[in-house]
C-alpha cells in the first residue's frame, strides 16, 4: 500500500477491493484540507485501478469523522472561503464511477455524514451516530448534507436533523432508510462491507459502473429522461463480452467469466 498518505490507510482486503481507512484518531478523523485531499486521491487512485472492482470507507470504531475541522475553519474569512471555492472539491467522490460502501461506526457527524452520504451503500455499526450539526456552529451543512438527506430520508426528517441538530443512532437511521443496514455480527461493519464489495466486485465491472451510473441518473434527471438513459444504457451493453459471457454461462448452466470487456 502507499506509504505517502498521512491520514488514510488503504489497504487491499481482497484482490479487487480497497480499503480506505481515514486516519486522524487524535481528532477523530475530522476532516482537515489535508486529510481530505488524502481520501479523496486515495478513491480516484482505486478508481483508476483495473484490478479494483469496488472500494470500502471506513473510521475507526469511535469514529467515522466527526466533521470538517473545526479549528480549521474557525477564523476563515467570506472572502477566503469564497475565493478558494472552499468545499469544492467535495464532489470528487460522488464523481467515482465504481461503488464505493461506507462502514460508519461511532460518529458520523457534519461533514462526516456528508463523506459518508456520498457513498452508494451504508452500513452502520450499531455504535453509529449521525447527524448534521453545524446549526449549533452558527453554520449550515456545506457538503451536500440539506441536498442528500431530503433526497434520502424526506424533508420533515431532514429539517429536523438540520435545524436542531439532534443526533440520531444507528436503529433510527435504519428505520428512516438512511442507512441500508445496521450489522450486528461479531465480525463487524467493515467485515460486512468488505463482504460487500467483493461480492460487486466480482461482477461484470462494466455492468457495475453502468448500473451505478443509471441508478445516479435518477437523481438529476425526470422520470422520462432516466427511463430512456437507462434503457439507452442497456441497450450499449449488449456490445460487451461480458453481456455475451453472461447469458451465454445462464443458457449452458454454468458459472460466467467477465473479461471486464
Ligand atoms: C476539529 C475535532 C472535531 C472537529 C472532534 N475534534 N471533532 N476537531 N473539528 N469537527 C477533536 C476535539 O477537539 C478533541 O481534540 C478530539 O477531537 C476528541 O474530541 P472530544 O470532543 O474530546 O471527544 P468527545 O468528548 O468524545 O466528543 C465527541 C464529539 C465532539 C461529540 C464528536 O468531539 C463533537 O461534538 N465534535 C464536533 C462535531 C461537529 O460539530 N461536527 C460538525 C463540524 S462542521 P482536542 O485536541 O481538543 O482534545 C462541519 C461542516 C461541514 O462538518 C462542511 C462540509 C464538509
Amino acid at each position: 500500500p502507499p506509504a505517502y498518505y498521512k491520514n488514510v490507510i488503504v489497504s487491499k482486503p481482497d484482490p479487487a477491493v480497497a480499503l480506505i481507512t481515514l486516519n486522524r484518531p487524535n481528532a477523530l478523523n475530522a476532516l482537515n484540507a489535508a486529510h481530505f485531499d488524502d481520501i479523496s486521491s486515495a478513491l480516484r487512485e482505486a478508481d483508476e485501478d483495473p484490478t479494483i472492482g469496488a472500494m470500502v470507507i471506513t473510521g475507526s470504531d469511535k469514529a467515522f469523522a466527526a466533521g470538517a475541522d473545526i479549528k480549521e475553519m474557525k477564523d476563515k474569512t467570506f472572502a477566503e472561503a469564497y475565493m478558494s471555492n472552499f468545499l469544492a472539491n467535495w464532489e470528487v467522490i460522488a464523481k467515482l464511477r465504481k461503488p464505493v460502501i461506507a462502514a460508519v461506526s461511532g460518529y458520523a457527524l457534519g461533514g462526516g455524514l456528508e463523506l459518508a452520504l456520498q457513498a452508494d451503500i451504508l452500513l452502520a455499526a450499531p455504535s453509529a451516530k449521525l447527524g448534521q450539526p453545524e446549526i449549533n456552529l452558527g453554520v449550515i451543512p456545506g457538503g451536500g448534507g440539506t441536498q442528500r438527506l431530503a433526497r434520502l430520508i424526506g424533508k420533515s426528517r431532514t429539517m429536523e436533523m438540520v435545524l436542531t441538530g439532534r443526533i440520531i443512532d444507528a436503529e433510527e437511521a435504519e428505520r428512516w432508510g438512511l442507512v441500508n443496514k445496521v450489522v450486528r455480527e461479531e465480525s463487524g461493519v467493515v467485515d460486512a462491507a468488505i463482504k460487500l464489495a467483493r461480492e460487486v466486485a466480482s461482477k461484470s465491472r462494466v455492468a457495475v459502473v453502468a448500473g451505478k451510473e443509471a441508478v445516479n441518473a435518477a437523481f438529476e434527471l425526470s422520470l422520462s429522461e432516466g427511463l430512456r438513459f437507462e434503457r439507452r444504457l442497456f441497450h450499449s451493453l449488449f456490445a460487451t463480452e461480458d453481456q455475451k459471457e453472461g447469458m451465454t454461462a445462464f443458457v449452458e448452466k454454468r458459472k460466467p467469466k467477465w473479461t471486464h470487456s
